[in-house]
Protein backbone atom coordinates (compact mmCIF):
# COMPACT_ATOMS: atom_id res chain seq x y z
CA UNK A 1 0.00 0.00 0.00
CA UNK A 2 0.99 3.82 0.60
CA UNK A 3 1.07 6.65 -2.46
CA UNK A 4 2.04 5.53 -5.81
CA UNK A 5 0.01 2.19 -5.04
CA UNK A 6 0.08 1.72 -9.13
CA UNK A 7 -3.46 0.02 -10.04
CA UNK A 8 -4.28 -0.15 -6.19
CA UNK A 9 -7.24 1.59 -6.40
CA UNK A 10 -7.93 4.18 -2.91
CA UNK A 11 -11.15 3.80 -1.73
CA UNK A 12 -12.12 0.16 -1.03
CA UNK A 13 -14.37 0.29 1.51
CA UNK A 14 -18.57 -0.75 1.63
CA UNK A 15 -20.47 2.60 1.70
CA UNK A 16 -21.72 3.81 4.61
CA UNK A 17 -25.83 4.68 4.20
CA UNK A 18 -27.18 8.28 4.80
CA UNK A 19 -28.56 8.42 7.89
CA UNK A 20 -30.80 10.58 10.59
CA UNK A 21 -29.76 8.04 13.75
CA UNK A 22 -28.35 9.77 16.42
CA UNK A 23 -25.25 7.17 15.70
CA UNK A 24 -21.59 7.61 14.54
CA UNK A 25 -21.40 5.17 11.70
CA UNK A 26 -18.30 3.74 10.21
CA UNK A 27 -18.09 1.35 7.10
CA UNK A 28 -17.79 -2.34 7.71
CA UNK A 29 -14.96 -3.51 9.34
CA UNK A 30 -14.03 -0.32 10.98
CA UNK A 31 -14.14 0.79 14.65
CA UNK A 32 -14.80 3.91 16.10
CA UNK A 33 -14.02 4.96 19.90
CA UNK A 34 -14.55 8.72 21.92
CA UNK A 35 -11.41 9.96 22.71
CA UNK A 36 -11.38 13.57 25.02
CA UNK A 37 -14.57 14.85 25.20
CA UNK A 38 -15.73 18.30 26.14
CA UNK A 39 -14.58 18.41 29.95
CA UNK A 40 -12.57 15.80 30.10
CA UNK A 41 -9.64 16.60 32.28
CA UNK A 42 -6.06 17.47 30.65
CA UNK A 43 -4.22 15.56 33.59
CA UNK A 44 -5.55 12.42 35.79
CA UNK A 45 -5.84 14.73 38.62
CA UNK A 46 -7.10 17.31 37.20
CA UNK A 47 -10.94 18.46 37.75
CA UNK A 48 -13.78 15.48 36.83
CA UNK A 49 -16.43 16.39 34.07
CA UNK A 50 -19.59 16.86 36.16
CA UNK A 51 -22.56 15.38 33.55
CA UNK A 52 -24.65 18.45 34.67
CA UNK A 53 -22.30 20.92 33.23
CA UNK A 54 -21.91 22.72 36.82
CA UNK A 55 -17.91 22.70 36.33
CA UNK A 56 -16.64 26.21 37.21
CA UNK A 57 -14.96 28.50 35.15
CA UNK A 58 -11.09 27.56 36.58
CA UNK A 59 -12.03 23.74 36.20
CA UNK A 60 -12.91 24.62 32.80
CA UNK A 61 -9.18 25.95 32.19
CA UNK A 62 -8.50 22.45 33.50
CA UNK A 63 -10.30 20.40 30.73
CA UNK A 64 -10.82 19.66 27.19
CA UNK A 65 -12.65 22.72 25.67
CA UNK A 66 -15.94 22.30 23.67
CA UNK A 67 -16.58 21.66 19.97
CA UNK A 68 -13.57 20.43 18.74
CA UNK A 69 -12.66 21.47 15.21
CA UNK A 70 -9.90 21.70 13.11
CA UNK A 71 -6.87 18.70 14.40
CA UNK A 72 -3.68 17.72 13.41
CA UNK A 73 -1.17 14.50 15.10
CA UNK A 74 2.13 15.33 15.90
CA UNK A 75 3.78 12.01 15.81
CA UNK A 76 6.37 11.38 19.20
CA UNK A 77 9.22 9.37 17.74
CA UNK A 78 10.23 8.23 14.53
CA UNK A 79 8.94 5.03 12.06
CA UNK A 80 6.42 2.81 13.99
CA UNK A 81 6.51 4.51 17.26
CA UNK A 82 5.10 8.10 15.95
CA UNK A 83 1.84 6.21 14.57
CA UNK A 84 1.76 4.91 18.13
CA UNK A 85 2.33 8.03 20.54
CA UNK A 86 1.96 11.39 19.78
CA UNK A 87 0.25 14.77 20.29
CA UNK A 88 -3.02 15.90 19.09
CA UNK A 89 -3.82 19.61 18.98
CA UNK A 90 -7.67 20.77 18.08
CA UNK A 91 -9.44 23.90 18.18
CA UNK A 92 -12.61 24.24 20.12
CA UNK A 93 -14.15 26.70 17.76
CA UNK A 94 -17.32 27.96 20.69
CA UNK A 95 -19.70 26.81 23.05
CA UNK A 96 -23.19 25.82 23.54
CA UNK A 97 -24.89 28.68 25.77
CA UNK A 98 -27.21 26.55 26.73
CA UNK A 99 -25.45 23.18 27.57
CA UNK A 100 -23.01 24.92 29.27
CA UNK A 101 -24.24 25.83 32.27
CA UNK A 102 -26.85 24.05 34.67
CA UNK A 103 -29.33 26.50 34.51
CA UNK A 104 -28.61 28.04 30.70
CA UNK A 105 -27.86 31.30 29.90
CA UNK A 106 -30.58 33.48 29.97
CA UNK A 107 -28.82 35.44 33.12
CA UNK A 108 -25.32 36.23 32.51
CA UNK A 109 -22.96 36.54 34.86
CA UNK A 110 -18.91 37.25 34.87
CA UNK A 111 -18.48 33.21 36.38
CA UNK A 112 -20.20 31.98 33.26
CA UNK A 113 -18.44 34.25 30.65
CA UNK A 114 -15.57 33.28 31.86
CA UNK A 115 -16.05 29.73 31.86
CA UNK A 116 -17.47 30.07 28.20
CA UNK A 117 -13.81 31.66 27.26
CA UNK A 118 -12.02 28.93 29.28
CA UNK A 119 -13.92 26.25 26.97
CA UNK A 120 -12.52 28.78 23.75
CA UNK A 121 -8.95 27.93 22.48
CA UNK A 122 -6.80 25.19 21.88
CA UNK A 123 -5.63 21.98 23.70
CA UNK A 124 -2.67 19.97 23.60
CA UNK A 125 -3.30 16.32 24.62
CA UNK A 126 -0.56 13.33 24.35
CA UNK A 127 -2.10 10.23 23.30
CA UNK A 128 -0.69 6.76 22.90
CA UNK A 129 -2.18 3.51 21.69
CA UNK A 130 -2.58 1.04 24.56
CA UNK A 131 -4.22 -2.66 24.16
CA UNK A 132 -7.63 -0.84 24.41
CA UNK A 133 -7.21 1.23 21.75
CA UNK A 134 -5.75 5.06 21.92
CA UNK A 135 -6.24 7.32 25.59
CA UNK A 136 -5.23 10.33 26.77
CA UNK A 137 -1.69 10.77 29.24
CA UNK A 138 -0.56 12.44 31.24
CA UNK A 139 2.33 14.36 29.88
CA UNK A 140 3.98 18.00 30.12
CA UNK A 141 2.88 18.48 26.78
CA UNK A 142 -0.58 19.30 27.99
CA UNK A 143 -1.77 22.13 27.80
CA UNK A 144 -4.57 24.79 27.35
CA UNK A 145 -4.92 27.85 25.49
CA UNK A 146 -7.98 29.48 26.12
CA UNK A 147 -9.46 33.02 25.62
CA UNK A 148 -7.44 34.45 28.21
CA UNK A 149 -3.82 33.08 27.61
CA UNK A 150 -1.38 35.78 27.22
CA UNK A 151 -0.02 36.24 23.84
CA UNK A 152 1.89 38.25 21.39
CA UNK A 153 1.56 39.94 17.88
CA UNK A 154 4.44 39.85 15.30
CA UNK A 155 4.58 41.17 11.93
CA UNK A 156 3.45 44.88 10.74
CA UNK A 157 1.14 45.21 13.25
CA UNK A 158 3.20 44.56 16.21
CA UNK A 159 2.35 44.94 19.95
CA UNK A 160 3.17 48.52 20.31
CA UNK A 161 1.29 49.38 17.51
CA UNK A 162 -1.63 52.25 18.02
CA UNK A 163 -4.42 50.12 17.20
CA UNK A 164 -3.75 47.09 19.78
CA UNK A 165 -3.76 49.51 22.86
CA UNK A 166 -6.45 48.10 24.58
CA UNK A 167 -7.56 48.42 28.33
CA UNK A 168 -5.25 45.29 29.32
CA UNK A 169 -1.45 46.09 28.53
CA UNK A 170 -1.47 41.98 27.62
CA UNK A 171 -2.70 40.65 24.68
CA UNK A 172 -4.75 37.57 25.36
CA UNK A 173 -6.71 34.71 24.19
CA UNK A 174 -7.54 33.31 20.64
CA UNK A 175 -11.60 32.64 19.74
CA UNK A 176 -13.61 31.00 17.51
CA UNK A 177 -10.73 28.79 16.01
CA UNK A 178 -12.12 27.35 13.10
CA UNK A 179 -9.68 24.83 10.49
CA UNK A 180 -5.87 25.04 11.37
CA UNK A 181 -2.51 24.61 9.53
CA UNK A 182 0.78 22.57 10.16
CA UNK A 183 4.00 24.73 9.20
CA UNK A 184 6.94 22.96 7.61
CA UNK A 185 8.72 23.90 10.86
CA UNK A 186 6.30 21.63 13.53
CA UNK A 187 4.32 24.27 14.54
CA UNK A 188 0.03 24.47 14.99
CA UNK A 189 -1.23 27.33 13.01
CA UNK A 190 -4.94 27.98 14.88
CA UNK A 191 -7.35 30.31 13.16
CA UNK A 192 -9.57 32.79 14.14
CA UNK A 193 -13.25 33.02 12.42
CA UNK A 194 -16.26 34.74 13.43
CA UNK A 195 -14.59 36.57 16.15
CA UNK A 196 -16.64 39.20 15.98
CA UNK A 197 -19.61 37.31 17.59
CA UNK A 198 -18.11 38.51 20.76
CA UNK A 199 -18.29 42.00 21.06
CA UNK A 200 -20.93 44.06 21.71
CA UNK A 201 -22.41 46.89 23.59
CA UNK A 202 -25.42 47.87 25.72
CA UNK A 203 -24.41 51.52 24.87
CA UNK A 204 -27.33 52.71 22.71
CA UNK A 205 -25.12 55.76 21.25
CA UNK A 206 -22.52 52.86 20.08
CA UNK A 207 -21.95 52.75 16.21
CA UNK A 208 -19.85 50.79 14.46
CA UNK A 209 -16.43 52.33 12.27
CA UNK A 210 -16.77 51.15 8.35
CA UNK A 211 -13.54 48.72 8.94
CA UNK A 212 -15.81 46.93 12.25
CA UNK A 213 -19.24 47.09 9.84
CA UNK A 214 -17.26 45.31 7.09
CA UNK A 215 -16.26 42.50 9.96
CA UNK A 216 -20.04 42.24 11.26
CA UNK A 217 -19.33 43.55 14.23
CA UNK A 218 -22.81 44.55 15.81
CA UNK A 219 -24.24 45.88 19.22
CA UNK A 220 -26.18 43.37 19.80
CA UNK A 221 -24.18 40.13 19.59
CA UNK A 222 -24.74 36.15 20.28
CA UNK A 223 -22.00 35.69 23.09
CA UNK A 224 -23.33 38.55 26.13
CA UNK A 225 -20.30 38.58 27.70
CA UNK A 226 -20.01 42.15 26.96
CA UNK A 227 -22.68 42.71 30.14
CA UNK A 228 -20.68 40.81 32.61
CA UNK A 229 -16.83 41.62 31.55
CA UNK A 230 -16.10 45.26 29.71
CA UNK A 231 -12.93 43.14 28.08
CA UNK A 232 -15.61 42.53 25.07
CA UNK A 233 -17.60 45.65 24.95
CA UNK A 234 -16.86 47.29 21.84
CA UNK A 235 -18.29 50.87 23.52
CA UNK A 236 -16.11 50.73 26.38
CA UNK A 237 -12.81 48.81 24.96
CA UNK A 238 -13.15 49.21 21.21
CA UNK A 239 -9.34 48.03 20.32
CA UNK A 240 -9.60 45.28 22.00
CA UNK A 241 -11.36 43.49 18.71
CA UNK A 242 -8.01 44.38 16.70
CA UNK A 243 -6.57 41.46 18.70
CA UNK A 244 -8.71 38.88 16.71
CA UNK A 245 -9.10 37.68 13.33
CA UNK A 246 -5.49 36.85 13.20
CA UNK A 247 -3.59 33.28 12.40
CA UNK A 248 -1.55 31.90 15.91
CA UNK A 249 1.15 30.08 15.86
CA UNK A 250 1.42 27.91 18.99
CA UNK A 251 4.60 25.52 19.29
CA UNK A 252 3.16 22.26 20.61
CA UNK A 253 6.34 21.21 21.63
CA UNK A 254 7.23 23.89 24.37
CA UNK A 255 4.12 23.83 26.84
CA UNK A 256 5.69 27.26 27.81
CA UNK A 257 5.63 29.47 25.12
CA UNK A 258 3.97 32.46 24.02
CA UNK A 259 1.38 31.98 20.91
CA UNK A 260 2.20 34.77 18.34
CA UNK A 261 -1.03 36.06 16.47
CA UNK A 262 1.24 36.43 12.88
CA UNK A 263 -0.21 40.09 11.30
CA UNK A 264 1.78 39.00 8.10
CA UNK A 265 -1.01 36.57 7.21
CA UNK A 266 -4.04 39.38 7.22
CA UNK A 267 -6.77 40.04 9.79
CA UNK A 268 -10.05 37.76 8.32
CA UNK A 269 -12.29 35.61 9.91
CA UNK A 270 -9.62 32.84 8.82
CA UNK A 271 -11.61 29.81 8.45
CA UNK A 272 -7.92 27.64 8.17
CA UNK A 273 -4.34 28.27 7.28
CA UNK A 274 -3.08 25.12 5.15
CA UNK A 275 0.74 25.58 4.05
CA UNK A 276 2.68 24.14 1.69
CA UNK A 277 6.39 24.62 0.47
CA UNK A 278 7.16 25.90 -3.31
CA UNK A 279 10.82 27.10 -4.06
CA UNK A 280 12.05 26.55 -0.42
CA UNK A 281 9.36 29.26 0.43
CA UNK A 282 6.21 28.36 2.17
CA UNK A 283 2.70 29.46 0.90
CA UNK A 284 -0.28 29.27 3.16
CA UNK A 285 -3.63 29.39 1.77
CA UNK A 286 -6.54 30.60 3.66
CA UNK A 287 -10.32 31.40 3.05
CA UNK A 288 -12.50 33.79 4.79
CA UNK A 289 -15.58 32.00 5.60
CA UNK A 290 -18.36 34.73 4.88
CA UNK A 291 -20.92 34.85 2.21
CA UNK A 292 -19.47 37.24 -0.76
CA UNK A 293 -16.27 36.60 1.05
CA UNK A 294 -12.70 35.81 -1.11
CA UNK A 295 -9.96 33.02 -0.65
CA UNK A 296 -5.90 34.51 0.13
CA UNK A 297 -2.54 33.32 0.01
CA UNK A 298 0.62 34.65 1.59
CA UNK A 299 3.97 33.46 0.08
CA UNK A 300 7.03 33.54 2.23
CA UNK A 301 9.95 36.41 1.23
CA UNK A 302 12.50 33.85 0.62
CA UNK A 303 13.60 30.17 1.45
CA UNK A 304 12.04 29.22 4.91
CA UNK A 305 14.83 28.10 6.19
CA UNK A 306 17.07 31.51 5.31
CA UNK A 307 15.34 33.42 7.67
CA UNK A 308 14.54 30.50 10.22
CA UNK A 309 18.49 30.66 10.56
CA UNK A 310 18.61 34.24 11.04
CA UNK A 311 16.46 33.73 14.44
CA UNK A 312 13.22 35.33 12.53
CA UNK A 313 9.26 33.74 11.35
CA UNK A 314 9.06 33.31 7.80
CA UNK A 315 5.50 33.82 9.00
CA UNK A 316 6.58 37.62 9.47
CA UNK A 317 8.20 37.97 5.51
CA UNK A 318 6.48 37.47 2.80
CA UNK A 319 3.16 39.05 1.08
CA UNK A 320 -0.38 38.57 1.27
CA UNK A 321 -2.38 38.06 -1.94
CA UNK A 322 -5.98 37.79 -2.46
CA UNK A 323 -7.64 35.93 -5.49
CA UNK A 324 -9.40 37.04 -8.56
CA UNK A 325 -11.33 34.18 -10.54
CA UNK A 326 -12.17 35.40 -14.51
CA UNK A 327 -14.64 33.78 -15.79
CA UNK A 328 -12.45 32.41 -18.68
CA UNK A 329 -11.12 29.63 -15.91
CA UNK A 330 -8.19 31.67 -15.44
CA UNK A 331 -6.78 33.83 -12.31
CA UNK A 332 -4.98 36.53 -10.93
CA UNK A 333 -3.52 36.83 -6.99
CA UNK A 334 -3.38 39.96 -6.20
CA UNK A 335 -1.21 41.62 -3.89
CA UNK A 336 -2.28 43.79 -0.83
CA UNK A 337 0.80 45.59 -0.80
CA UNK A 338 0.58 49.15 0.68
CA UNK A 339 1.55 51.68 -1.86
CA UNK A 340 0.84 49.61 -5.24
CA UNK A 341 -2.49 49.65 -6.93
CA UNK A 342 -5.39 50.81 -4.81
CA UNK A 343 -3.43 50.58 -1.83
CA UNK A 344 -2.00 54.21 -1.66
CA UNK A 345 -1.86 57.07 1.03
CA UNK A 346 -3.79 59.09 -1.58
CA UNK A 347 -6.85 56.43 -1.22
CA UNK A 348 -6.93 56.63 2.73
CA UNK A 349 -4.61 54.24 3.33
CA UNK A 350 -1.71 54.55 6.20
CA UNK A 351 1.23 51.79 5.69
CA UNK A 352 1.37 47.87 5.49
CA UNK A 353 0.06 47.88 9.49
CA UNK A 354 -3.06 49.41 8.10
CA UNK A 355 -3.96 47.44 4.96
CA UNK A 356 -3.42 44.42 7.06
CA UNK A 357 -5.60 45.82 9.94
CA UNK A 358 -8.22 45.81 7.40
CA UNK A 359 -7.79 43.39 5.37
CA UNK A 360 -10.73 42.91 3.71
CA UNK A 361 -10.84 46.62 2.60
CA UNK A 362 -8.27 46.12 0.99
CA UNK A 363 -9.10 42.98 -1.08
CA UNK A 364 -12.37 44.75 -2.03
CA UNK A 365 -10.29 47.64 -3.02
CA UNK A 366 -8.26 45.31 -5.08
CA UNK A 367 -11.04 43.93 -7.11
CA UNK A 368 -11.10 40.48 -5.54
CA UNK A 369 -13.70 38.07 -6.41
CA UNK A 370 -16.80 37.58 -4.33
CA UNK A 371 -17.15 33.60 -2.84
CA UNK A 372 -19.75 31.07 -1.89
CA UNK A 373 -18.05 30.99 2.02
CA UNK A 374 -14.89 29.56 1.71
CA UNK A 375 -13.96 27.05 3.80
CA UNK A 376 -10.84 25.06 4.09
CA UNK A 377 -8.28 24.48 1.15
CA UNK A 378 -6.00 21.37 0.48
CA UNK A 379 -3.17 21.11 -1.23
CA UNK A 380 -2.91 17.85 -3.66
CA UNK A 381 0.60 15.82 -2.22
CA UNK A 382 2.56 15.44 -5.73
CA UNK A 383 0.53 17.24 -8.25
CA UNK A 384 0.19 20.72 -6.12
CA UNK A 385 -3.48 21.36 -7.31
CA UNK A 386 -5.37 23.36 -4.68
CA UNK A 387 -9.10 22.58 -3.62
CA UNK A 388 -11.47 24.84 -1.58
CA UNK A 389 -14.97 24.01 -0.26
CA UNK A 390 -17.15 26.83 -0.77
CA UNK A 391 -20.23 25.73 1.75
CA UNK A 392 -22.89 27.09 0.79
CA UNK A 393 -24.48 31.14 0.04
CA UNK A 394 -25.94 33.22 -2.22
CA UNK A 395 -24.21 33.11 -5.24
CA UNK A 396 -22.62 35.66 -6.77
CA UNK A 397 -22.23 37.14 -10.35
CA UNK A 398 -18.84 35.69 -12.09
CA UNK A 399 -18.64 31.87 -13.23
CA UNK A 400 -17.04 30.10 -9.94
CA UNK A 401 -19.99 30.87 -8.29
CA UNK A 402 -22.85 28.94 -10.94
CA UNK A 403 -25.71 28.81 -8.64
CA UNK A 404 -27.63 31.64 -7.27
CA UNK A 405 -28.87 30.96 -4.97
CA UNK A 406 -26.76 27.86 -3.52
CA UNK A 407 -27.88 26.01 -0.66
CA UNK A 408 -25.43 23.14 -1.55
CA UNK A 409 -22.22 23.88 -2.10
CA UNK A 410 -19.36 22.72 -4.16
CA UNK A 411 -15.46 22.52 -4.69
CA UNK A 412 -13.06 24.26 -6.60
CA UNK A 413 -9.74 23.53 -7.92
CA UNK A 414 -7.05 25.41 -9.37
CA UNK A 415 -3.34 24.97 -11.03
CA UNK A 416 -0.64 27.29 -10.21
CA UNK A 417 1.04 28.38 -12.97
CA UNK A 418 3.89 26.10 -13.75
CA UNK A 419 2.80 24.24 -10.73
CA UNK A 420 3.91 26.65 -8.51
CA UNK A 421 2.19 27.74 -5.61
CA UNK A 422 3.80 30.85 -5.40
CA UNK A 423 3.02 32.13 -8.74
CA UNK A 424 0.54 35.21 -9.36
CA UNK A 425 -1.60 33.22 -11.75
CA UNK A 426 -3.56 29.90 -11.89
CA UNK A 427 -6.39 28.23 -14.03
CA UNK A 428 -9.32 27.19 -12.17
CA UNK A 429 -12.30 24.65 -12.28
CA UNK A 430 -15.54 23.67 -10.54
CA UNK A 431 -14.19 20.17 -9.12
CA UNK A 432 -17.75 19.26 -8.05
CA UNK A 433 -21.20 20.38 -7.47
CA UNK A 434 -23.09 18.91 -3.97
CA UNK A 435 -26.61 18.58 -3.57
CA UNK A 436 -29.21 16.18 -4.75
CA UNK A 437 -30.12 15.48 -8.43
CA UNK A 438 -33.98 14.82 -7.32
CA UNK A 439 -33.72 18.91 -6.72
CA UNK A 440 -31.12 20.33 -8.52
CA UNK A 441 -30.35 18.18 -12.44
CA UNK A 442 -27.35 19.71 -12.43
CA UNK A 443 -25.75 17.51 -9.67
CA UNK A 444 -23.82 14.48 -11.27
CA UNK A 445 -23.61 12.63 -7.68
CA UNK A 446 -24.72 8.95 -7.54
CA UNK A 447 -27.65 8.53 -4.79
CA UNK A 448 -25.54 6.95 -2.81
CA UNK A 449 -23.51 9.73 -2.19
CA UNK A 450 -25.34 12.64 -2.20
CA UNK A 451 -23.99 15.09 0.38
CA UNK A 452 -24.19 18.86 0.61
CA UNK A 453 -22.08 21.96 2.41
CA UNK A 454 -18.73 21.09 2.65
CA UNK A 455 -16.65 22.31 4.45
CA UNK A 456 -13.79 20.28 5.71
CA UNK A 457 -11.43 19.26 2.90
CA UNK A 458 -7.90 17.10 3.64
CA UNK A 459 -5.69 15.03 1.51
CA UNK A 460 -3.82 12.38 2.84
CA UNK A 461 -0.67 10.89 1.77
CA UNK A 462 -1.60 8.72 -0.24
CA UNK A 463 -3.71 11.34 -2.53
CA UNK A 464 -7.40 10.58 -1.18
CA UNK A 465 -9.71 13.39 -0.87
CA UNK A 466 -11.58 13.52 2.79
CA UNK A 467 -14.27 15.69 2.62
CA UNK A 468 -16.25 16.91 5.58
CA UNK A 469 -20.05 18.03 5.52
CA UNK A 470 -21.43 20.92 7.99
CA UNK A 471 -25.20 21.25 6.59
CA UNK A 472 -26.88 23.82 9.14
CA UNK A 473 -30.02 22.03 11.35
CA UNK A 474 -31.90 24.61 10.00
CA UNK A 475 -31.01 23.95 6.33
CA UNK A 476 -31.46 20.21 7.23
CA UNK A 477 -35.16 20.93 8.54
CA UNK A 478 -36.03 23.13 5.78
CA UNK A 479 -38.00 21.59 3.29
CA UNK A 480 -36.70 24.59 1.03
CA UNK A 481 -33.02 23.68 0.92
CA UNK A 482 -33.42 20.17 -1.01
CA UNK A 483 -31.61 17.93 2.13
CA UNK A 484 -34.48 15.43 2.68
CA UNK A 485 -32.44 12.76 1.67
CA UNK A 486 -29.01 13.95 3.05
CA UNK A 487 -29.37 12.70 6.59
CA UNK A 488 -26.75 13.97 9.01
CA UNK A 489 -23.41 15.30 8.90
CA UNK A 490 -20.91 12.70 6.67
CA UNK A 491 -17.14 12.52 5.87
CA UNK A 492 -16.90 11.34 2.38
CA UNK A 493 -13.35 9.89 0.36
CA UNK A 494 -13.01 10.95 -3.16
CA UNK A 495 -10.24 9.95 -5.62
CA UNK A 496 -9.89 13.21 -7.73
CA UNK A 497 -8.22 11.71 -9.95
CA UNK A 498 -10.93 9.73 -11.27
CA UNK A 499 -13.78 11.39 -9.32
CA UNK A 500 -15.10 8.42 -7.64
CA UNK A 501 -16.84 9.35 -4.09
CA UNK A 502 -17.96 7.40 -1.07
CA UNK A 503 -19.33 7.97 2.39
CA UNK A 504 -17.75 6.90 4.42
CA UNK A 505 -18.90 8.31 8.11
CA UNK A 506 -21.88 9.96 9.69
CA UNK A 507 -22.47 12.09 12.32
CA UNK A 508 -25.03 12.14 15.43
CA UNK A 509 -27.81 14.34 15.32
CA UNK A 510 -27.13 17.81 15.17
CA UNK A 511 -22.90 17.58 14.48
CA UNK A 512 -21.34 18.55 12.07
CA UNK A 513 -18.08 16.45 11.02
CA UNK A 514 -15.19 18.34 11.00
CA UNK A 515 -11.31 18.18 11.61
CA UNK A 516 -8.66 14.96 10.25
CA UNK A 517 -5.97 13.15 10.20
CA UNK A 518 -4.14 10.22 10.61
CA UNK A 519 -1.16 8.84 12.02
CA UNK A 520 2.22 8.78 9.81
CA UNK A 521 1.28 5.15 8.90
CA UNK A 522 -1.91 5.91 8.54
CA UNK A 523 -3.54 3.12 10.14
CA UNK A 524 -5.50 5.46 12.66
CA UNK A 525 -7.54 8.62 11.92
CA UNK A 526 -8.83 11.11 14.26
CA UNK A 527 -12.09 12.95 13.15
CA UNK A 528 -14.07 15.30 15.26
CA UNK A 529 -17.73 15.30 15.53
CA UNK A 530 -19.06 18.88 16.98
CA UNK A 531 -22.05 20.14 18.40
CA UNK A 532 -23.92 17.04 18.64
CA UNK A 533 -27.24 17.97 19.92
CA UNK A 534 -27.42 21.84 18.26
CA UNK A 535 -30.85 23.14 18.16
CA UNK A 536 -32.11 25.72 15.91
CA UNK A 537 -34.00 28.54 15.41
CA UNK A 538 -35.84 27.31 12.44
CA UNK A 539 -37.88 24.62 14.64
CA UNK A 540 -39.59 27.87 16.36
CA UNK A 541 -42.40 26.50 18.51
CA UNK A 542 -41.02 22.98 17.59
CA UNK A 543 -37.97 23.66 18.83
CA UNK A 544 -37.01 21.09 22.16
CA UNK A 545 -36.71 22.64 25.46
CA UNK A 546 -33.94 19.80 25.67
CA UNK A 547 -31.39 19.58 23.55
CA UNK A 548 -31.25 15.69 24.30
CA UNK A 549 -34.06 15.01 22.58
CA UNK A 550 -32.26 15.76 19.59
CA UNK A 551 -28.76 14.01 20.27
CA UNK A 552 -27.33 12.87 23.44
CA UNK A 553 -24.00 11.06 22.16
CA UNK A 554 -21.43 9.82 22.68
CA UNK A 555 -22.86 9.53 26.22
CA UNK A 556 -26.44 8.40 25.75
CA UNK A 557 -27.07 9.68 29.58
CA UNK A 558 -30.19 10.93 29.90
CA UNK A 559 -28.61 12.84 32.89
CA UNK A 560 -25.78 14.15 30.61
CA UNK A 561 -25.55 16.00 27.35
CA UNK A 562 -24.36 15.35 24.18
CA UNK A 563 -20.69 16.56 23.97
CA UNK A 564 -18.30 17.13 21.04
CA UNK A 565 -15.89 14.75 20.95
CA UNK A 566 -12.55 13.77 18.78
CA UNK A 567 -13.56 10.18 17.33
CA UNK A 568 -10.68 7.41 16.58
CA UNK A 569 -11.45 5.13 13.68
CA UNK A 570 -9.06 1.80 12.75
CA UNK A 571 -9.84 -0.92 10.16
CA UNK A 572 -10.37 -4.31 12.30
CA UNK A 573 -7.54 -5.92 10.00
CA UNK A 574 -5.25 -3.22 11.06
CA UNK A 575 -5.27 -1.76 7.26
CA UNK A 576 -4.34 1.46 5.74
CA UNK A 577 -7.98 3.71 6.70
CA UNK A 578 -9.63 4.21 3.28
CA UNK A 579 -8.52 0.98 1.96
FE1 LIG B 1 -16.12 27.59 11.43
FE2 LIG B 1 -16.43 28.35 8.57
O1 LIG B 1 -16.62 27.10 9.79
CA1 LIG C 1 -18.31 24.77 13.13
CA1 LIG D 1 -15.66 25.00 9.14
CA1 LIG E 1 -19.11 25.48 8.29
Amino acid sequence: DGAGGGERKLLGFPPVPATDEDALAVPDGYTAQVLIPWGTPLLSDGPEWRKDASNSAADAERQVGSHHDGMHYFPLGKGKDGSRRGVLVLNHEYMDRTLSYPDGDEEMTREKADKGAAMHGVSIVQVEKGRKGWRRVDSELNRRITATTPMTVSGPVGPDHPEMQADDPQIRGTINNCSHGVTPWGTYLACEENWNFYFGTTDASWRPTPAQERYGVVADSDYRWFEVDPRWDAAVNPKEMNRFGWVVEIDPFRPDSTPVKRSRLGRIKHEGCVTTEARGRIVAYTGDDQDGDYIYKFVGAEPWRKTRARGESPLDHGVLYVARFDDDGTGRWLPLEFGEGPLTEENGWKDQADVLLRTREAADAAGATPLDRPEWIAVQPGRQDVYASLTNGSGWDNAVTPRKPNPYGHIIKWTEEGGDNTATSFAWDIFLLAGDPAHDDRVELDEEDLFGSPDGLWFDADGRLWIQTDVSNSSQNDPEKGYDRIGNNAMLACDPSTGELRRFLTGPRGAEITGVVTTPDRRTMFVNVQHPGEDTPFWGENSPEDPRAVSNWPDFDPEGRPRSATVVITKDDGGVIGT
